[in-house]
Order: structure tokens, then C-alpha cells, then sequence
């Protein structure tokens, strides 16, 4: 188990989750790592933990610089399990540690191990004296819980902000020149669009408290530290954050006997003959998960579904919900779908559409049974007047 010095006396003693597949109903094909940090200084801390049966594989790290036994404080910066899992292993192998967490910090911690641990609880604006450094603390409050912080080291350059800037990738690499940008890009991406995405304004809030920070190195809490494509990361950050889109599309559909999907492709040629690249996600053989990769940054976003004993079909309900649930703004919309007797499933698309607060410059189509040629004549030239209404 090799610990890595990130920081001349800050460790990485986190662990890898290889096998992770699933992470709360999203697809981690590249499995994640909970990432801790232990410093040494006069005083000894450890920054969070790790999932609970990673446990060992933390204390193993841990063992490898100290005792456990001689950590002074454990910083909790955020409660879900992911991340406190470890907590009452370590506070039973190192005795005298004290918990400082947020003040929702203490009460996520309390109703989530009905411990009464010696708690010490942190503001924006607290810090402590380790020796050497004095770390500071930030709420961040719905980034992306009501508890999250961040704890920042002036004295090493270097943020250590939970889940924001995380991915989760499991690998032998520690840094983000390890792996290399694309990789990472998509995997933040999908990050954000999948777990941050609903809390851009406080992301967008953070960002600023912590603008004018000196930071040369984000350790976030999965995946890898940024210290080589931190302008990059940030760079995107502040996109995502406002929602900003590409001038490109994104169909999502599933379909019963192919007329659905038979509009969804005339959609793509329509769009794309105006210079409009398309994606095309089939709710059958993609992951909502990463339907939502392309979502972030896809400004036309086209979804269809045939009517099915007068709703939709349930994996459209499954992705209706979802995005209901993450709130991307500032899209262009547009439903469509096929039925039999009863139309009713662009309706249902529109009106999720409507809560999102989309454009939807042109009204829904919806074909009775089989489209013909004229019917995908015209289909097409909706794909063409909705890559007008991009500019
Ligand atoms: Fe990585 Fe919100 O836990």
C-alpha cells in the first residue's frame, strides 16, 4: 500500500475502489478512490476518511508515516458515508484525535453514527495552528451538501475542497499528468453533471469566496489531485457553473417498434445538415448516467419516446426524473415521439421541458404509428429551423 507525499510533509493515504461500478445509481466504469490526507506537522491531522471497507487500506497508509495513535485531529469536511465511513474505525485507533467538522458537520455525523465523538465545530473564517501552518476552513454550504467545507493550507498552496473537482476514476496515478486531460475532462464532466450540477449558484459562490486564494494544487476527495491542468479544470468550472452550452445536440430516446427512432435520426440529419453536430443516446444501450456527460454541454437537447398505455415509456420516465432531480438550465428543447391511439408522450416530455424553464421555440412533434416519407420530409425540416434557433 504506497502512500504518496503530494506535499512535502501532506500525504495521500486514501483509498482505491477499483470494483466500483455503481455509485448511487451512477455508472463509475472506472471505478473512484476516497481520498484522505493525512499532514504531518507539530500536530497530526487526518482529512477525512475513506468508504468503510476501505478502512484497512487507509490505517495501512496511515501506518506507513505514524502511529495512528498520535493523530491530533481528524477534519470531517463532509458526512456522506463515502467519506466518514472510516470514522469510527480511526477514532477508535487514534483516541485523542478531535473531529472538527461544519456545524451541519456535527449534526450529519451525530445522526449518522449516534456517536457523540469530541467534536470541534468550524466556520468560514476559523483556522488552526498545526505548527508550521495554520489551516483554514470554508463553508460551502449544498456543494453539494448543506455540511460540506473545504480546508485550505495557505502554507502548502493547496485546497482541499471534498467533492467539488472530483472524478471518479480508480489508478495507479495520483496526479492529473498522470492520466492526461481528456480522460479527465470527461470524467469531471460527468462528475459535475451527475452530483454538482443542481448547486451551480453555490459552486459559482465558492468559487468566488476562494478566488483569491493562492492554490497551485486541489486535492478533491475522488479521483486524481490537480496540480498540472488546474487553469483547465477551473476553466470549466466556471462554464458549467452558468450553464454554459456548445452549439451542439443531444437525442435522447427510446423506442418500442423503430418509428421513434426513425424521427430521432431524421432530427440528427436536419440539424447536422445545418452545421449542427449531433449525439444520439438510446435510452436501451446508454446509461442515464452518461447521458447527462453529454447533456452538460450540449445546448439542443431532443428527446423522444413513443406513448405507452398513456405515459411514456419507463426508461424515459427513469431520465425524465433524473434531469428533474439535476435542473440543467438554459437549454433548447425539443419532444417527440410516435403512438398508436392516444398521444401522450411529447406532452409529458414538453411539460418536464417547461419545468426546466427550456426554450421551446417549436411546438412537439408526434407521429401516429409509422411515419412515412412526407412525415420525415417535414421531421427534418424541424431539425433544420431548431439549428437556426441556436444562435
Ligand atoms: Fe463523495 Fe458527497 O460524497
Amino acid at each position: 500500500m504506497n502512500k504518496i507525499e503530494i506535499k512535502p510533509g501532506v500525504y495521500w493515504v486514501g483509498g482505491i475502489d477499483w470494483d466500483l461500478r455503481n455509485f448511487h445509481g451512477y455508472l463509475t466504469q472506472r471505478g473512484s478512490t476516497y481520498n484522505s490526507y493525512l499532514i504531518i506537522d507539530e500536530k497530526i491531522v487526518l482529512v477525512d476518511t475513506v468508504k468503510h471497507y476501505l478502512f484497512d487500506e487507509m490505517l495501512s497508509r496511515i501506518k506507513e508515516i505514524i502511529d495512528p495513535a498520535k493523530i491530533d485531529y481528524i477534519i470531517s469536511n463532509h458526512v456522506e458515508m463515502d467519506h466518514s465511513g472510516g470514522l469510527p474505525k480511526i477514532v477508535k485507533v487514534a483516541p485523542k484525535a478531535k473531529i472538527l467538522t461544519s456545524p451541519h458537520g456535527q449534526k450529519g455525523l451525530k445522526n449518522h453514527f449516534k456517536e457523540d465523538w469530541n467534536f470541534q465545530v468550524v466556520k468560514t473564517g476559523d483556522s488552526l495552528n498545526i505548527g508550521k501552518r495554520t489551516l483554514q476552513f470554508f463553508l460551502m454550504p449544498m456543494v453539494h451538501w448543506p455540511d460540506s467545507m473545504a480546508t485550505y493550507i495557505p502554507e502548502d498552496k493547496l485546497l482541499l475542497p471534498n467533492d467539488a473537482f472530483g472524478q471518479h476514476i480508480a489508478s495507479a496515478g495520483r496526479f492529473d499528468d498522470e492520466i492526461g486531460w481528456d480522460i479527465l475532462k470527461e470524467e469531471a464532466g460527468k462528475y459535475y453533471a451527475n452530483i454538482v450540477l443542481p448547486y451551480g449558484e453555490q459552486v459559482k459562490k465558492a468559487l468566488s469566496a476562494l478566488g483569491s486564494l493562492k492554490i497551485d494544487m486541489i486535492g478533491p476527495s475522488h479521483g486524481v489531485v490537480w496540480r498540472s491542468f488546474l487553469p483547465k479544470i477551473l476553466g470549466e468550472y466556471t462554464k458549467w457553473v452558468d450553464n454554459q452550452t456548445e452549439n451542439k445536440a443531444l437525442i435522447v430516446y427510446d423506442s418500442m417498434w423503430g418509428s421513434t427512432e426513425k424521427i430521432a435520426y431524421k432530427l440528427s440529419e436536419g440539424l447536422e445538415e445545418k452545421g449542427v453536430p449531433v449525439v444520439m443516446r438510446n435510452l436501451k444501450t446508454n446509461h442515464i448516467s452518461d447521458v447527462m456527460t453529454d447533456l452538460l454541454t450540449s445546448r439542443f437537447i431532443l428527446i423522444g419516446s413513443p406513448t405507452l398505455n398513456t405515459g411514456i415509456l419507463p426508461t424515459m420516465g427513469g431520465f425524465l426524473t433524473y434531469i428533474k432531480g439535476l435542473k440543467p438550465r438554459s437549454r433548447i428543447g425539443f419532444a417527440f415521439g410516435s403512438y398508436g391511439w392516444a398521444c401522450c408522450a411529447v406532452k409529458e416530455i414538453e411539460s418536464v421541458m417547461k419545468t426546466l424553464g427550456w426554450d421551446i421555440p417549436i411546438e412537439g412533434k408526434s407521429i401516429q404509428h409509422i411515419p412515412g416519407e412526407e412525415d420525415l420530409n417535414q421531421i427534418k425540416e424541424v431539425g433544420k429551423k431548431l439549428a437556426e434557433k441556436g444562435g
